[in-house]
């Protein structure tokens, strides 16, 4: 595990457009070339307008950004109003994307089916998926938040090959933490990303970056880096503010490796 690298993902959410994005990237860029990661990847996941345009900013400025959609239809193509495919990404230069975040399955009936066949999709496409799972305040009260999401991510991955297994990170964001303000307690994350490790088939163990998610900033990334185990964040909010956004980075890339 120690050779792993750390992964930050900013997932902006439907925010920003085409112009903006354009003057995020370029900020993003500029920070980074003064502040280069040395065990961390970056990923950005702005709104399906932006894809384009955000490509073109980082292979034109070579920044060592990856790009990530936030949804993907797992059908090839077809009447789905409104809907994007797996292939569509790939032309684009896209290389990864968030499967199942927890507003896409509340707000648009992703149920744990549809997860599962958008993972095998995206994953036969040859993009990287970033799979998300989580437990709502309710859950976490009942006391089975970890049987919860193993079992999300059990039926998720249902069926996926160990060939594909590189292509996998998953990113734990508990619900309630999500654009609230209130961070999970280290030692919350650092049992749930234990059990999430350990029910993991072995190959994927080894190569499957597991993130936290849920009101990551500057101030908790270090904390949550060292003592809640994890191997980086799914950011939201702190994502659509580059300073924030490459302080984490760095937070990150200054601690990872020290916590295993
Ligand atoms: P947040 O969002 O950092 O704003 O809490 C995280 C997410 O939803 O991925």
């Amino acid at each position: 595990m120690s050779e792993q690298r750390a992964l930050v993902v900013g997932n902006w959410k439907m925010n920003l457009d085409h112009v903006e994005a354009i003057h995020l990237v370029q900020q993003l860029g500029v920070l980074l070339r003064a502040h280069t990661p040395e065990r961390t990847d970056v990923v950005i996941a702005p709104p399906f307008v932006d894809l384009r345009s955000a490509c073109s900013v980082i292979e034109a400025d070579r920044l060592n950004i990856a790009v990530a959609a936030q949804h993907v239809n797992p059908a090839e193509s077809g009447a789905f109003t409104g809907e994007v495919s797996p292939g569509m990404l790939k032309r684009l230069g896209v290389q990864s994307v968030i499967v199942g975040h927890s507003e896409r399955r509340e707000m648009f009936g992703m149920t744990d089916e549809i997860v599962n066949t958008t993972v095998r999709s995206a994953l036969q496409a040859g993009l990287r998926i970033i799979l998300c799972v989580g437990e709502g305040h309710e859950v976490r009260e009942s006391g089975s938040a970890i049987e919860y999401v193993t079992n999300q991510i059990n039926n998720a991955l249902d069926g996926v090959g160990e060939r594909h297994y590189d292509q996998i990170a998953i990113a734990y964001e508990p619900i309630w933490a999500i654009g609230t303000g209130v961070t999970a307690s280290s030692e919350a994350v650092s049992e749930m990303i234990t059990a999430i490790r350990d029910i993991l088939p072995a190959g994927l163990k080894k190569t499957a970056a597991v993130l936290y998610g849920g009101s990551v900033k500057p101030e908790n990334a270090e904390e949550l880096i060292v003592l809640g185990r994890c191997d980086g964040f799914l950011v939201g909010g702190a994502s659509l503010n580059a300073e924030q956004f490459v302080q984490i980075v760095s937070n990150v890339d200054g601690c990872y490796g020290k916590n295993r």
